[in-house]
């Protein structure tokens, strides 16, 4: 499983970048909101650190506004990946995209079913939200499961990024129930590095170096 970082924050892509671990970004009307800068410029910025895979969500609701949002996003660079909400008027842009072979990441996705129908629209990528499945009492993970069987099943190569991360638990349930991609929001990955018995571990070489007998 891959990872990308879930954020429109320059400062946290550098510094996940830096680690050697970043295949990709993913950003969201929310997120860039928060950052109050123009929403190409930093799109510019991203793409220049980032190169993998970097998406930029539409904010038209119709088919057509969504495919003229995406072609002028796509035009910023070549990794800019078109994020696009589960909606039918989401699938009809994703097939236009495809067709010119423009990448799509399908956002907002629920259910199996829905992941099925982007994937079968042409999406490149396809987001169920694990967190937000939770907080209602469903099984974000269950899900991740269920799209990985029924795109081995049906040998489909869109790709699975679980999103709406919250903890690193859901960060190893999605590798293992197959998911290709994991985007995670900054702090989840400084929890990931982070076990309480390395801390201990490095203070105890430290401190047994400084006492070695000389
Ligand atoms: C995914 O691409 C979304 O930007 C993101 O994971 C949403 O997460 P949230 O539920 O924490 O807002």
């Amino acid at each position: 499983m891959k990872f990308f970082i879930d954020t429109a924050s320059l400062d946290q892509i550098k510094e996940a970048h830096e680690l050697g671990i970043l295949s990709g970004v993913t950003t969201n009307p929310s997120l860039v909101a928060k950052e109050g800068v123009d929403f190409k410029e930093r799109l510019q910025e991203i793409t220049s650190i980032v190169k993998g895979s970097v998406s930029a969500e539409v904010i038209s609701t119709e088919a057509q506004g969504m495919i003229t949002e995406g072609r002028e996003l796509a035009a910023v660079a070549p990794n800019v990946t078109v994020k696009v909400p589960m909606t039918t008027e989401g699938l009809k842009a994703v097939k236009v995209f495809s067709e010119e072979n423009i990448q799509t990441n399908v956002t907002l996705v629920f259910s199996s079913v829905q992941a099925l129908l982007a994937a079968r629209a042409g999406a490149t990528y396809v987001s169920p939200f694990l967190g937000r499945l939770d907080d209602i009492g469903h099984s974000g993970l269950d899900l991740i499961s269920e799209i990985s069987e029924i795109f081995h099943e049906h040998e489909i190569e869109t790709e699975i990024i679980a999103a709406s991360i919250r903890h690193p638990l859901h960060v190893s349930e999605a590798a293992v129930r197959g998911a290709h991609i994991a985007t995670l929001p900054f702090k989840v990955i400084s929890q990931l590095v982070q076990h309480p018995l390395t801390d201990q571990g490095i203070e105890k070489f430290l401190s047994d170096w400084e006492n070695r007998s000389r």
